[in-house]
């Protein structure tokens, strides 16, 4: 089957979306983005993704390209074009086509881009044994509350990942305090058996699929505590794992090629990746 995409306006074929090479994205990375999941065919929490986008976009002074019924209609559509059952949509806007200036246009017209796929479910050795990570300076710029489109820094984190067999980079700052993966938020369930995630700031994105898990930690009675944790205590937990739309909840069971722990995924881990299942799967239930 081939793919469509969806390029201000227009539904074309993958292969010929095109554009503009003075598109502030191309040009600057001058632009904002959502990755949200997709379960059944429905959008898993869309409404807490728009709104960070609707945050990003204030942020950043940008316009919104349309209201949100209309994205969310381009989105579904998207999906349904592509024939997706389980994976995700893919937003992108940026700032608009312009002469090639540093400072913003004077009239910019938000660039609208979305794509759609499947996604396979992970291995299945990923969530019995749990996945290895590497730790990356984080060497980031200080406003990652805004989900932008410069994600150069966490390619270079992922990369040095991907060389060394790992899933996920662990960004630590020159404090040695974690901040978060490199395309994800990380946790650590400490000797006690407390929950821990960092608070949100200007130094995380704040994670949707982080703020889910943080209502089911509370509805499940587990011990929560929103605080920075060290890279220190990360590699002293009982338990380790990473949360976003496309990894959900996964157990990380090396770090730097040491065992967190036992070397197991946790018990905690496992059962809130369970529960954020139940609650994907419940969106898609009330929408059908
Ligand atoms: N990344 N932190 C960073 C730096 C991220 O890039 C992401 C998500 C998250 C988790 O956010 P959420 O739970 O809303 O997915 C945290 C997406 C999946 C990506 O860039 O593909």
């Amino acid at each position: 089957m081939s793919r469509i995409a969806y390029v201000n306006g227009r539904y074309v074929p993958h292969s010929q979306a095109r554009v503009h090479i003075d598109d502030r994205g191309y040009q600057f990375a001058d632009g904002i983005y959502e990755v949200c999941a997709v379960c059944d065919g429905t959008m898993v929490d869309d409404d807490p993704h728009l709104d960070r986008l609707d945050r990003s976009l204030r942020e950043m002074r940008m316009e919104a390209p349309m209201s949100r019924a209309a994205l969310k209609v381009v989105m579904y559509e998207t999906i349904r074009r592509n024939l997706v059952k389980d994976g995700i949509v893919y937003l992108q806007l940026t700032r608009g086509v312009a002469p090639r200036d540093h400072a913003f246009p004077k009239n910019p017209k938000t660039q609208v881009v979305v794509t759609a796929r499947n996604v396979k479910p992970h291995p299945a050795a990923y969530v019995e044994e749990g996945v290895k990570a590497v730790t990356a300076p984080d060497i980031r710029w200080g406003r990652c509350d805004i989900k932008t489109i410069s994600l150069l820094p966490n390619c270079i984190a992922k990369q040095a990942a991907r060389e060394n067999g790992a899933y996920e980079a662990i960004l630590v700052d020159e404090k040695g305090v974690v901040t978060e993966g490199s395309s994800s938020n990380a946790w650590i369930v400490t000797q006690d058996g407390k929950l821990v995630t960092r608070a949100p700031s200007n130094e995380i994105l704040n994670g949707i699929t982080r703020l889910a898990i943080i209502e089911i930690a509370r509805r499940e009675g587990v011990p929560f505590e929103e605080r920075a944790f060290t890279l220190e205590e990360m590699r002293r937990a009982r338990e380790a794992f990473v949360t976003s739309a496309s990894s959900f909840a996964m157990p990380v069971t090396q770090l730097d090629d040491k065992p967190i722990a036992n070397g197991k995924p946790g018990t905690i881990a496992l059962r809130i990746r369970e529960a954020y299942f139940r609650h994907m799967a419940a969106q898609a239930e009330a929408a059908a």
